[in-house]
């Protein structure tokens, strides 16, 4: 059951991946005409955001039919071609499971609108008036969580947007149904599944007022959410899949639980903790610079604690829902690509399956929108509002969103220096950034000491070591101000890490004798006796060997 330890995942958006019909929506075939190009980057899962049939109220995660492809993504024949071109080149599908809530526009959301008991107890519904709301929860993308729906003189949950409607999981029938989605896909020939905040999928038997937050603590890490995650995967027969969840607002206890191989739950969990050290007191909206002090302290507390109970992280710093994280945590300006690579290294080499998110192989930044037009995501256009209503000016608002926006993370892949980044001939669904001539795969390729090219051979050199697959890591120079550095170990073989997290220059007194230089991000350092001086954003893997390598 150590399938997944040494393979390395590449996180797929495809409405922003690759358009091949050129109507400005990136779809299935697009994926295809690109496999080579990520056959030769090294990556061996690709995961692929829902592309079922969706009122794309929340870019397919709101889902109306699980079972058929929203045809503007493509067809069934589409996606089994995709499947075995994929698995052609040695290379396993990823899909999204949007478990816990549904698009309203699904049949059984419709049918417990018409009244029918039988589908009202697949959702959760309260009694009530219309001016009481049952629970004074708020959605995560703002407003309340709860809808009225007049002529039932009923609330519904929707945790997020009010057309993705929470399932109620402790009806059987509801798991059952969910049941049979993945063994459709399973048959299909896909290879492994990615479970979208699967960690709220148990909600309270009570549902009361919170008086100290949004109401999370009540239905995150929800008291049945082991169970239901253990019945999910038994009656599928996937435990031998690669699996993640996405976990919401969790705590490492939980992730152990959710990821250790004897709990039978999944293989790895993804945490958001380390991507808040730039919100200031916990609010998303709220902008402050990256703490990298708290960022290093959640490295260690979420590695170490996951090694010694024997969990397993997802590792990330990019995905849809995140600004980019070289113009959060590195320098998209003078640095680009030093911090472009540093960053790489920083998350890519501690212990757990590392994610690539399309474009951060190429050092893609966010969009910088300017204007309220430009932006697309529901939750953003929600947030100016709000913020506008709290009193911030328009420009305030949109300096928030210019940081803060998960639309900086789907504007589309920049592939060459053609208009429209080469990823359509038509006005694609959200603007293209402005860097695209400078920062495209099609100029990288050809600069061997290009960003991608990097991410090439930090994947081979990845695979190429037990240590770095396998093996402990224990973190070095924990109360440096500036420096992560930690060293993966496994039967006589060392990797030591070291990046500078900052701009500027900084000397660290060890010599690192009888070690290696294996990769940085400056021209090869020379280890003598000296001590070792990091350069602005330098990163360096040393390489210390005293059995036989493998
Ligand atoms: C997850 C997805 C995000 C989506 C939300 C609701 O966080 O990654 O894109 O909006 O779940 O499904
Ligand atoms: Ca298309």
């Amino acid at each position: 059951m150590e399938y997944f330890k040494d393979k390395v995942v590449y996180q797929i958006y495809l409405k922003s991946f690759k358009d091949s019909n050129q109507d400005g929506i990136g779809d299935l075939r697009g994926i295809i005409e690109k496999l080579d190009y990520l056959e030769v980057l090294g990556v061996d899962y690709l995961w692929i955001t829902p592309f079922f049939v969706s009122p794309q109220n929340d870019n397919g995660y709101d889902i109306a039919d699980y079972l058929n492809i929203d045809p503007r993504f493509g067809t069934m024949e589409d996606l089994d071609e995709l499947i075995a071109e994929t698995d052609k080149r040695g290379m396993g599908l990823m899909l999204d499971m949007v478990f816990n809530h549904t698009s309203t526009h699904h049949a059984w959301f419709q049918r417990a609108l018409a009244g029918d008991s039988e589908y009202m107890d697949y959702y959760i519904f309260k009694d009530g008036r219309s001016d009481r709301l049952p629970t004074n929860w708020e959605s995560k993308f703002g407003g309340p969580a709860w809808k009225y729906a007049g002529h039932l003189k009923k609330w519904y949950l929707h945790l997020f947007h009010v057309e993705q409607a929470d399932l109620n999981w402790d009806n059987p029938k509801v798991r059952e149904e969910l049941k049979k989605i993945i063994r459709f896909w399973k048959e299909k020939g896909v290879r492994g599944f990615r479970f979208d905040v699967v960690n709220l999928i148990s909600k309270p038997e009570v549902f009361a007022d919170d008086n100290c937050g949004d109401g999370r603590r009540f239905y995150t890490d929800g008291h049945r959410v082991h169970e239901y995650l253990k019945e999910l995967v038994r009656d599928t027969g996937i435990e031998e899949m690669i699996t993640v969840g996405e976990m919401s607002s969790t705590t490492v206890e939980n992730c152990i639980r959710y990821s250790n191989p004897e709990e039978q739950e999944l293989s790895m969990c993804f945490n958001f903790h380390h991507l808040k050290v730039d919100y200031r007191n916990g609010d998303k909206w709220e902008l402050m610079k990256p703490d990298l002090m708290a960022l290093k302290k959640l490295y260690i507390k979420w590695q170490i604690e996951m090694q010694e109970h024997n969990g397993w992280n997802a590792l990330f710093l990019c995905n849809h829902d995140q600004p980019r994280a070289i113009s959060r945590f590195g320098n998209d300006g003078e640095y680009w690509k030093e911090s472009a690579k540093m960053l790489a290294v920083s998350i890519f080499l501690q212990r757990g399956t590392p994610y690539i998110y399309q474009g951060e192989e190429l050092g893609m930044t966010n969009a910088y929108f300017s204007d309220i037009e430009q932006y697309r995501d529901v939750e953003s256009r929600n947030y100016y509002k709000i913020l506008l209503e709290k009193g911030k000016s328009k420009a305030e608002a949109i300096q928030t969103l210019a940081a803060r926006s998960r639309d900086n993370g789907r504007t589309p892949m920049q592939w060459n220096e053609e208009m429209f980044a080469g990823f359509s001939k038509h006005m694609p669904w959200i603007p293209v950034p402005d860097n695209y001539q400078k920062i495209n795969a099609m100029e990288e390729e050809k600069d061997p000491d290009s960003i991608l090219n990097f991410y090439k051979q930090l994947i081979q050199f990845r695979k190429s070591r037990k240590a770095l697959r396998e093996g402990n890591i224990a973190f070095l120079y924990e109360e440096h101000p500036d420096v992560l550095g930690y060293v993966r170990y496994c039967d006589g073989n060392e990797i030591i890490v070291l990046c500078n997290l900052r701009k500027k220059c900084v000397e660290l007194k060890e010599a690192f004798e009888h070690c290696k230089y294996v990769l940085g991000n400056y021209e090869k350092v020379e280890i003598g006796v000296e001590g070792l001086r990091l350069r602005e954003y330098e990163c360096v893997v040393l390489e210390k060997r005293i059995g036989a390598i493998h």
